[in-house]
């Protein structure tokens, strides 16, 4: 690897192509829905891009070295290797049950990839951007990064919380300091950089607030052997953030496809032609490193940038982070495995804005199964074809002319893809948007279906009666093209029932010959007029989604906190007596409205914010609310307080009181507030 090879940023951002990732998992566990939901995430995506003919490369992976997975393997009895050889089949397997249709698999332990790891080393010391220093500082182990002494929250790491140990030692240090004042410039003439735009916010907020250190990139083989070794000093290997986020680039080069085999045209793409991606998805745990790390480390290295950096928000499973120990942990297979890879894939992203924070409930995914899935869509399928087959033998055909362009033909024609921004709600990942739409008109139809009334109309007027069909043949048909990023086997079972051959394969022989980019690209299997060179004949098939009858009761988690009924509603009627509190007892709180004179973050926390409120004295609150409401938003705002709480200390801020704030299932947070402009103070009874 020379300085040579560096990129030619000419080449950057070709509208031909379309480069995604995800995270590089670690192999210390095994995946849970969070590992799946970016993963389908990035699937969604590549899949919506090889409809408008797009290259694609997805790529995910697994993250192989550093402490955690020496530590789980040491903890098993086996090397580091085995370990990872065998935790590596549990991603693999996942992502064929969920449909992952990724391109490439890496794994940091691949030879082509530590070559390159090690390449890349070698050109920022040649060019000076990477120093060997004595180094001491505050290490947290399971997080395997270190801390200044600031940066400890009573005296533990702030990220985790776990004790961290002092550690002097000599290390090479990537120069990263110097790229501060360049990284926010960035960042600030590129807004779609970091999406979203509160996470954009918060990373601009770190940098103009902090002093960029330099970034320890190398670890003492004393301490640590499972790394890849330093090119230049065989003392040392490489942090584990180094190597692994140096991944997305050396996937293009021995991974990337390189023959024009899934393209349009005859275009080969040279492997480094794939650099850089389009989107990298990441969770928000881990936007620092995406956004800093190795936003400076490509800049050092005169790389060109993604395009994207896009941080999701964080599941929760009944309102709890997921973890081993309160046993909440949602194992993906087992969804796929009771409500097909489908029905799992939909709700993920159906249920809450990509980027936002969502709360996951096996009650909330049965009830989205039943009403979009069983009633709305399959529902819309199943009618069509029983009346289809029963007055046309199945047989579609478009009319040579229309005796009534009816109001729902009309909506139908008007929401093509060209309407509802639907371009731009897929370039910032609008996933929960695209949905409604798609929900809408699926409603639409079967509202077309309850005016029209088909069944008369085959006795009254057979020539409406086929207008009426085709139209609903045809909303059925564009459903099934924009599903099917999503649901992309529903998508083909209906276009089978449709009368159709493939979808994927219509779809490529519909493209455009020119390429325009733009709303003008989509394929013409994406327009109202199309039709098949061949005859239609559509044949009822399968039930898409029968409804889900929920006969022996799920019991809620171990809790005991309710049972599923038989129309999957959680019912709670475990009310006894010591769950209910006198009046006296309620009496006890004293709730006040107070005024928001000033908010701001609580420092190194993205979920708490500290208010200082009017509640007829002045007060200060600490509240979980970070992530649903900027410090800006909250200023000025009547909101509840408890005003005769012990103080407590949240993340060493006191706290006199407690806001008052309500949570829904979908995760969607509010803070409470008077109906009526009433003066601080004022008691709540
Ligand atoms: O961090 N909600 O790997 P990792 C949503 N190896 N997404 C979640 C989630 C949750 N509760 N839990 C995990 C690493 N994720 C590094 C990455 S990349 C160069 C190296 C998803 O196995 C989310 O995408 O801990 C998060 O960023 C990722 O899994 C972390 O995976």
């Amino acid at each position: 690897m020379t300085r040579n090879e560096s990129i030619d940023m000419e080449q950057k951002h070709s509208p031909e192509k379309f480069y995604v990732t995800t995270p590089i998992y670690y192999v210390n566990d095994v995946p849970h829905i969070g590992h799946a939901y970016t993963t389908v995430a990035a699937d969604v995506l590549a899949r919506y891009n090889r409809l408008t003919g797009k290259k694609v490369f997805f790529l995910t992976g697994t993250d192989e070295h550093g402490q955690k997975v020496e530590k789980a393997a040491k903890d098993k009895g086996l090397t580091p290797q085995e370990h990872a050889d065998i935790m590596v089949g549990n991603f693999k397997s996942l992502w064929e049950k969920l449909n992952i249709s990724n391109d490439a698999f890496i794994r940091t332990t691949d030879a082509e990839h530590i070559k390159t790891v090690q390449g890349l080393i070698q050109v920022l010391r040649d060019k000076g951007e990477i120093e060997k220093r004595q180094y001491a500082g505050w290490y947290c182990t399971p997080d395997e990064r270190f801390w200044t002494e600031k940066d400890l929250v009573e005296g533990n790491c702030p990220d985790c919380g776990r004790p961290v140990e002092q550690i002097q030692e000599e290390n090479y240090f990537f120069l990263m300091s110097k790229y501060q004042k360049r990284l926010i410039k960035y960042i600030e003439d590129n807004p779609s950089y970091i999406l979203p735009d509160t996470r954009r916010n918060e990373v601009l907020g770190f940098l103009k607030n902090n002093t960029l250190g330099d970034l320890c990139i190398s670890r003492p083989k004393s301490r640590l052997s499972w790394g890849i070794p330093f090119p230049f000093d065989e003392n040392f290997v490489t942090y584990v953030w180094f190597d692994a986020l140096v991944n997305y680039y050396s996937a293009t080069k021995y991974l990337a496809p390189c023959s024009s085999e899934s393209s349009r045209n005859d275009l080969p793409l040279a492997p480094e032609n794939w650099w850089p991606a389009d989107h990298h998805l990441v969770g928000k745990d881990i936007l620092t490193t995406h956004a800093v790390y190795w936003s400076t480390m490509l800049m050092a290295l005169d790389f060109p940038l993604p395009k994207n950096i896009f941080a999701h928000g964080w599941w929760t499973v009944d309102g709890k982070k997921m973890s081993k120990s309160i046993g909440n942990v949602v194992d993906p297979n087992e969804m796929i495995e009771k409500y097909g890879a489908d029905a799992f894939r939909c709700f993920l992203f159906r249920e809450v804005p990509f980027g936002l924070d969502g709360n996951f409930s096996e009650e909330a995914l049965i009830n989205r199964t039943n009403t979009d899935l069983a009633n709305d869509l399959g529902n819309l399928l199943s009618r069509f074809s029983t009346m289809a087959e029963k007055y046309l033998n199945g047989e579609i055909k478009k009319p040579e002319s229309f005796d009534r362009i009816d109001d729902f033909t009309r909506q139908c024609m008007a929401a093509g893809f060209e309407a509802h921004n639907y371009e731009r709600n897929w370039a910032s990942l609008r996933f929960n948007v695209i949905l409604d739409h798609i929900w809408e008109r699926i409603r639409a139809a079967n509202n077309y279906i309850a005016q029209t009334e088909p069944w008369k109309l085959a006795k009254s007027n057979p020539g409406y009666l086929m207008e009426v069909l085709f139209n609903l043949w045809n909303a059925l048909r564009l459903t099934a093209v924009s599903l099917c990023p999503f649901m992309p086997d529903t998508a083909e079972k209906m276009w089978k029932q449709l009368g159709l051959r493939s979808l994927i394969e219509e779809t490529k022989q519909s493209l455009p010959k020119i390429p325009v980019e733009g709303p003008g690209n989509y394929p013409g299997i994406f327009t109202w007029d199309w039709m098949p060179g061949y005859e239609i004949k559509v044949s009822k098939g399968e039930q898409l989604f029968p409804r889900i009858e929920v006969k022996k009761e799920i019991t809620k988690e171990k809790e005991g906190k309710g049972t599923m009924t038989e129309s999957g509603q959680a019912s709670t009627e475990q009310k006894t007596e010591e769950n209910l509190i006198s009046i006296e007892d309620f009496a006890k709180v004293q709730l006040k409205i107070g005024k928001v004179l000033h908010a701001e973050r609580v420092e190194k926390s993205n979920k708490l914010i500290k208010l200082q409120v009017d509640t007829g004295e002045k007060r200060q609150v600490v509240a979980g609310i970070g992530k649903a409401y900027t410090p800006e938003e909250l200023t000025g705002k009547s909101i509840v307080v408890v005003t005769n709480l012990k103080p407590a200390r949240l993340m060493g801020v006191e706290s006199q009181g407690m806001l008052l704030a309500a949570t829904d299932s979908n995760g969607v947070l509010s803070i409470l507030a008077p109906e009526k402009d009433v003066k601080e103070g004022a008691v709540i009874k």
